[in-house]
């Protein structure tokens, strides 16, 4: 629809609620994703790991040892295993040994109860989503609301995935062409730190891509030798090949002193948006409502730097506190 079509290329700057109303809901849940979209969100983000049977589901890891109650599950005690993923060892347990139906018997926790514990209050309420799910919930609140909501998922760690014959394309193709979705003017981002998996989507869909890139470190698929090499001139005339936007690590664009780096004025004359993360105070990390609000440090720290970042030209912002971000878009 026209209105669908809109919301990629919005005039105003977009709220990206990351990991839903993050800090106020334990992540990637739908009551995480609902808060956001009540807050005026202008796209939810969900994080997309794979089940042993294919599914795309919503958690930040493929580890949910911390991020769900699986500890607690005698039945799945045997599961328990150590894997690499992306040069890191953990220990615990991991999606792709759960089929959907047996994901579907946990429920979420929050990840950062000590920094978070009004999110921890709801622990043990909510099961973990699949994309249908959020995609679901997106139709149906902007159904309700009036006011177009998008979805930006994340693919986690696709190479990792592949090499455990496990893709996510055909299922990521799947839901979004069950949503009426697999098309250029939809009101998705599909964003990515692997190159290859994003280049690869290029070729069999136009749904806006987004290329990550980190402040340090370089994609995990071996593509590119660093973040930093992506940023050239060139690196970004490449990225805007396969992608229409640049979601890059917050700082890249304005310092932590608060300079402006040309990053995104440099991104937007290359043709792409340019989609920040993650705006949350974490120096303050005040996990409720109330305790940042009472906060004028925090909330004005939020605020300024949401600003800074305006005025260097992004076109979105991933927050785990979607109100202070609308408030903050608005203002600045
Ligand atoms: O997707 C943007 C940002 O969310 C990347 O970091 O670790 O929170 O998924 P992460
Ligand atoms: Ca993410």
């Amino acid at each position: 629809t026209a209105r669908e079509a809109g919301i990629t290329q919005a005039p105003r700057i977009l709220v990206i609620a990351h990991r839903g109303a993050s800090g106020e809901r334990p992540e990637h849940t739908l009551a995480a994703y609902d808060l956001a979209i009540e807050q005026g969100a202008d796209f939810i983000e969900p994080d997309l790991v794979l089940t042993r049977d294919g599914a795309l589901v919503a958690r930040h890891e493929n580890d949910i040892t911390q991020t769900t109650d699986v500890a607690e599950h005698p039945e799945f005690a045997d599961r328990r295993a150590t894997r690499t993923i992306d040069g890191v060892t953990h220990t615990g347990w991991f999606t792709e040994d759960f089929t959907l139906a047996e994901l579907k018997t946990l429920r979420a926790k929050e990840r950062l109860p000590d920094l978070r514990p009004g999110n921890a209050r709801f622990d043990g309420q909510f099961a973990v989503p699949t994309l249908a799910e959020v995609i679901a919930l997106a139709k149906r609140r902007s159904a309700e609301t009036g006011r177009m909501i998008g979805i930006y998922p994340e693919t986690k760690h696709p190479s990792y995935f592949a090499a455990r014959g496990l893709d996510f394309d055909a299922p990521l193709l799947a839901a979004l062409r069950e949503a009426g979705w697999d098309r250029a003017d939809a009101p998705v981002f599909v964003q990515s730190f692997e190159v290859d998996n994003l280049r690869r989507l290029a070729r069999q869909t136009r749904v806006p891509l987004v290329q990550l890139v980190a402040s340090a470190g370089a994609p995990a698929d071996g593509a590119a030798a660093s973040y930093a090499e992506m940023l050239s001139d060139t690196g970004l005339a490449a990225i805007a090949r396969y992608a229409r936007g640049l979601g890059p690590e917050k700082s890249l664009v304005v310092t932590n002193e608060g300079d402006d780096t040309g990053l995104a004025r440099r991104a937007r004359a290359a043709g792409l948006q340019v989609h920040p993360w993650t705006f949350r105070a974490e120096n303050y990390f005040l996990p409720e409502r109330d305790r940042i609000g009472a906060d004028p440090k925090a909330t004005g720290r939020l605020a300024d730097e949401i600003a800074r970042h305006v005025a260097a030209g992004v076109t979105g912002f991933f927050t785990d506190f979607p109100y202070l971000g609308v408030e903050a878009r608005n203002g600045a």
